[in-house]
C-alpha cells in the first residue's frame, strides 16, 4: 500500500529529496508549494520504499498499511490531490509530461571564498535554524545564533501545541544543527538590549535577521482590553511556559469561552481549553496551565469565524486531526446551507466542507464541546457590572464565492466569561532596520533587507519578520534557503561589508 501523508505534516519538503521516484507534491518548485495546506503521496506512483520516512523530521509519513484510525482519513486526502474529481481522469496538478523521472537533487554550492566567514543570526525559531543549517553547508562559514529567551527554537517550543508532539519533535533536528562545532548559540542575548545591532555588524560579515512576529494584532471593538479578555498570544505563551506570558491572571471559572477567529492558533487553544487535563499530564504543558485546567468550568469553546467554512482558516490537516481525536466538535447545519461551493478542483475545500457537513449532522454528545460557529463578526465585548468581560456583540453576515462579507443586519450576544483573540500576529520594528508599518515586516528583496529600495549592506531578514505571520514551520526553509542565497551570492561577489564597511557599496546598491 501506497505511503501516506498525515495531519502533523510541517512542510519543509524533506520527503521530496529522499524520495526517488518523485512523486510527492507539490515540491518547491512547484506552483502552490507555499499555500499548500500539507504535501501528499501520489498513490499511483509511490513505490513503497520507505525512503520519506525517515527523511521526514515529524513522523508525519506512514505506511498505508500502518495507519491508525485517526489517520485514516488521510489516504483519500493524499489521493485527491492527484485526482480532485475522483474520475481518475484529471492530474493535477502534476503535469505527467513534466513529471521527472527522479526527484531533484540538492547539490551544495561550493563557495568560491577561502577564508573565514562569521554570520550573525538574531533568533532561534525555525527560521533561524534552517538558515543556519544551509550557511554550515558551507565549510568555510561558522554561525552564531543570538537568542532573547533562555531556551531556543522560537515557536517551535513557545507555539506549538503540547499535545501535538509530533510536530515538536522538529527541535530534535534543531538541535542537531545547534550541535554543529561551527555553530554557537547564545540564549539570553536580546539585540537591541544586551548588543546593538551595530554591535553584530563590527563583528560578523553579515546578519540575518530572524525575530518573527511576536505580538498579536489587535482587535478594535469596543471593551476589547477589559478583564477577561486575553490574545492568544498570551495564552499559549501561559500554555507553553514561555517566560513573558507565566504570570497571565486568567479566570476558567466559566462556562463558555469565545475565540476570535478561525485559524489554527484558534483551534489550538479550542482543543486545549476543552481535553481532559489528565490527558496533557504528560506533555510539555506548564504546570500553571495544567493545574488551572484541572479546575476549569469551561463546558464550551466557541471558535468564531466572521466568514463562512468556505473560507476557514484552519487547514483540513488540523480539522481532520481535531474530529478524528475525539473532540467533541459541534457545526450548526444552517452555517453549511449557506456556504458557498468551490470549485470541482478545490479538493481541499471540498473535503474540508464534507467534513463539516459529517460534524454537523452527528448528535452532539454529552460534555466539553467545541462549537466551530461561521458567518459572525465581533463588534464589542459586552461587559458585566465589574466591567469584566460577560459575552461578544456579534453581527451576521452572508458570504459570497470571493470571501467578501455583507452584513444582514443582525446581531445577537454569545455569553462568555473569557474571550480570546486569535486574529493573528504582527512583526515589530527593530532599531536600525527599516519598517513596513502597514505588514508588520522588513522590507527586503530576496532576503536581502532594502531601505527605500536600496540593499542594506550585510543585512538580510528570514521568517516571519520577512513574509508576514503565515506558514508551516516547515516553510521557513525554503524561505531561509532564498536568504541565504543572496547573502552567499554577495559574498562571493565580494559585497559584505568587513567589520562594518562594505566593500562595494555603490555595487551593492545596484543588486535587487
Ligand atoms: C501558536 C502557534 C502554533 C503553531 N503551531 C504550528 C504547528 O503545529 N505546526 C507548524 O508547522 N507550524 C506551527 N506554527 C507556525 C510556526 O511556528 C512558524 O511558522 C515559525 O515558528 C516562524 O518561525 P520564525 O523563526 O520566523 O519565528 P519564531 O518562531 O517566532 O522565532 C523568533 C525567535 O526570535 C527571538 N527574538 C526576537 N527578537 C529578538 C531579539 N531582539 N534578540 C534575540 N532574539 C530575538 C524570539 O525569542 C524567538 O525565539 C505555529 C505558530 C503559532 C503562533
Ligand atoms: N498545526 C499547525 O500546522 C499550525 C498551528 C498554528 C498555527 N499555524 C500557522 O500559523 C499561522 C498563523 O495562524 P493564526 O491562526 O494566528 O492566523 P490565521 O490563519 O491568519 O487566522 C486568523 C483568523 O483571524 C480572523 N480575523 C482577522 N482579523 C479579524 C477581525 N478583525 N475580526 C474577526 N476575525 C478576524 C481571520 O479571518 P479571515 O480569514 O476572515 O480574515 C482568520 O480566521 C498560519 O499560517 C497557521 O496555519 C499552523
Ligand atoms: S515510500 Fe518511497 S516512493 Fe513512496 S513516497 Fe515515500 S520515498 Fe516516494
Ligand atoms: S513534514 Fe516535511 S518531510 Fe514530513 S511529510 Fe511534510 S513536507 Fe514531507
Amino acid at each position: 500500500m501506497p505511503h501516506v501523508v498525515t495531519q502533523a505534516c510541517c512542510g519543509d519538503a524533506s520527503c521530496v529529496y529522499a524520495c526517488p521516484v518523485n512523486c510527492i507534491h507539490p515540491t518547491p518548485e512547484e506552483p502552490g508549494f507555499g499555500t499548500s495546506e500539507m504535501l501528499y503521496i501520489d498513490p499511483s506512483t509511490c513505490v513503497d520504499c520507505g525512503a520519506c520516512v525517515s527523511a521526514c523530521p515529524v513522523g508525519a509519513i506512514v505506511p498505508g498499511h500502518r495507519l491508525t484510525d485517526e489517520q485514516a482519513r488521510f489516504t483519500d486526502v493524499n489521493a485527491a490531490h492527484f485526482d480532485p474529481t475522483g474520475d481518475g481522469a484529471t492530474r493535477f496538478p502534476v503535469d505527467p509530461a513534466r513529471r521527472l523521472p527522479l526527484a531533484p537533487i540538492d547539490k551544495p554550492h561550493q563557495l568560491a571564498v577561502d577564508s573565514p566567514v562569521s554570520v550573525a543570526i538574531v533568533g532561534s525559531g525555525p527560521s533561524a535554524m534552517y538558515a543556519a543549517d544551509e550557511l554550515l553547508r558551507q565549510p568555510q562559514i561558522s554561525v552564531t545564533i543570538y537568542e532573547r529567551l533562555r531556551r531556543p527554537f522560537g515557536l517551535a517550543r513557545y507555539g506549538v501545541a503540547p499535545d501535538h508532539l509530533s510536530t515538536r519533535s522538529v527541535m530534535r533536528l534543531f538541535d542537531d544543527i545547534a550541535g554543529n562545532p561551527r555553530c554557537d548559540i547564545r540564549l539570553g542575548m536580546t539585540i537591541g538590549r544586551d548588543l546593538t545591532l551595530d554591535d553584530l555588524r563590527e563583528r560578523h560579515s553579515a546578519v540575518i535577521w530572524a525575530g518573527g512576529a511576536p505580538t498579536d494584532r489587535r482587535l478594535a471593538i469596543d471593551n476589547a482590553s477589559a478583564p477577561g479578555v486575553h490574545s492568544a498570544t498570551a495564552l499559549v505563551g501561559w500554555y507553553n511556559d514561555h517566560p513573558d506570558h507565566d504570570h497571565l491572571d486568567i479566570d476558567l471559572a466559566t462556562p463558555r469561552a469565545v475565540v476570535i477567529g478561525n485559524g489554527n492558533v484558534a483551534l489550538d487553544v479550542a482543543r486545549i481549553l476543552t481535553t481532559d487535563a489528565e490527558s496533557l499530564a504528560d506533555t510539555s504543558i506548564s504546570r500553571h496551565a495544567l493545574s488551572a485546567l484541572r479546575s476549569s468550568a469551561i463546558d464550551e469553546v466557541v471558535v468564531l469565524g466572521r466568514r463562512g467554512p468556505t473560507h476557514a482558516a484552519f487547514t483540513l490537516p488540523e480539522l481532520i486531526g481535531l474530529v478524528d481525536h475525539g473532540a467533541n466538535v459541534v457545526v450548526d447545519p444552517d452555517d453549511l446551507a449557506h456556504a458557498p461551493v468551490p470549485a470541482a478542483d478545490d479538493a481541499t475545500t471540498r473535503a474540508k466542507i464534507d467534513l463539516l457537513a459529517e460534524v454537523a449532522a452527528r448528535t452532539p454528545r454529552r460534555g466539553r464541546r467545541i462549537r466551530l460557529a461561521f458567518h459572525r463578526s465581533p463588534v464589542g465585548v459586552d461587559v458585566d457590572t465589574d466591567g469584566r468581560a460577560a459575552g461578544v456583540v456579534v453581527a451576521h453576515n452572508t458570504v459570497d464565492l470571493t470571501g467578501a462579507i455583507t452584513p444582514t443586519g443582525t446581531t445577537d450576544t454569545i455569553d462568555a466569561g473569557l474571550v480570546l483573540t486569535s486574529i493573528g500576529y504582527r512583526g515589530i520594528a527593530v532599531p536600525g532596520l527599516p519598517f513596513d508599518d502597514a505588514r508588520g515586516v522588513i522590507p527586503h528583496s530576496a532576503g536581502r533587507v532594502v531601505d527605500d529600495g536600496v540593499p542594506v549592506p550585510g543585512m538580510y531578514v528570514t521568517g516571519w519578520i520577512k513574509r508576514g505571520p503565515s506558514g508551516f514551520i516547515g516553510t521557513n526553509k525554503t524561505d531561509s534557503a532564498e536568504t541565504v542565497a543572496s547573502l552567499l551570492t554577495d559574498l562571493e561577489a565580494g559585497l559584505l561589508p568587513e567589520h562594518g564597511r562594505p566593500r562595494r557599496r555603490r555595487i551593492l546598491s545596484r543588486l535587487g
